[in-house]
């Protein structure tokens, strides 16, 4: 692997009020380039760890490094954050100002923003939205703009909370795309938290997190396929993974491991070949 662009090392965090720590001894690599897809049930902590990695809340034990250097002294455009309730990460009224916002903090100039503010929101999908007013945006256009806003701060390192939740189906897809483009062509590391386990086959490595401990980030299918790995984690595996699953419990294996449904007749066709 790359030097890592992110490092956690031992982790630990508990909230006041609770009887064990909500993270117990976290340790993360994520390279330059590289997205690392966190899973994990309601509550397991996974908002609480992006948290941290943006050096938001402090942890009781623990490092967060930033290319070597802690987070919380890192400039403040080198790891940014899109939180789960992604309306506290729109600024301005305009979909132009929120972005123009970010710009202007990293000394872009005035006559420099429009076509900047163009070329992000042509990246993330909203062609000619720059004059649209933010309070009307449905909960997808928002979840695009502050992902456009992200990426104007020009990170070293992407925190994305659930930000394919309010997606339909092929607008996640797109998303997690430009995501996975994105970070490959401006080597941004990337942790993206999802509940949807079918997108894990956009991330390079996968961590879980459950009782506290995350487990080493591994491909998607070898997490996916992981039935006891998920049991623990309150998580069910995509519908895919348990058809083949049963399928090779009654003898028929299919020897790939599809990760999405659109991936099962190719691997069907291989397995009756
Ligand atoms: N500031 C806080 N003070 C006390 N408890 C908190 C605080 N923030 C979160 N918690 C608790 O910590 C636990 C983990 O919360 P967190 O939001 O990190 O979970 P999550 O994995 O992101 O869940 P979800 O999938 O529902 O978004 C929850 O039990 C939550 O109630
Ligand atoms: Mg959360």
């Amino acid at each position: 692997m790359l030097t890592p662009a992110l490092s956690v090392r031992g982790l630990s965090l508990q909230y006041p009020g609770m009887e064990d720590p909500l993270l117990a001894g976290v340790d993360l690599d994520v390279a330059p380039g590289e997205v690392v897809g966190l899973l994990g049930a309601n509550g397991s902590g996974k908002s609480t760890l992006c948290e941290a990695l943006a050096g938001l809340v402090e942890p009781a034990s623990g490092e967060v490094l930033l290319g070597g250097a802690w987070v919380a002294d890192c400039q403040w455009h080198a790891l940014q954050y899109v939180p789960q309730d992604v309306d506290a990460a729109i600024v301005a009224p305009t979909v132009y100002d929120d972005i123009a916002f970010t710009l202007e903090n990293r000394g872009v100039l005035p006559a420099d923003r429009p076509a900047r503010v163009d070329e992000l929101l042509t990246t993330v999908g909203l062609p000619g939205f720059a004059r649209r007013e933010v309070i009307y945006l449905s909960g997808g256009e928002r979840q695009r703009l502050v992902l456009a806003s992200a990426l104007a701060a020009g990170p070293r390192c992407l925190v994305l909370d659930e930000v394919t939740a309010h997606l339909d189906a092929p607008s996640a897809e797109s998303v997690l795309q430009i995501v996975r483009d994105v970070a490959r062509r401006d080597g941004i590391a990337v942790v993206m938290v999802t509940q949807r386990l079918d997108e894990c086959r956009w991330f390079d490595r996968v961590s879980v997190l459950a009782g506290g401990t995350l487990s080493a980030p591994r491909t998607p299918a070898s997490v996916l396929y992981d039935t006891p790995l998920l049991e623990r984690a309150y998580l069910s595996p995509p519908l895919v993974v348990r058809l083949v699953q049963e399928l090779d419990a009654r003898g028929v294996p299919v020897g790939d491991a599809p990760l999405a449904a659109t991936d099962l007749p190719a691997a069907l066709g291989r397995c009756s070949a």
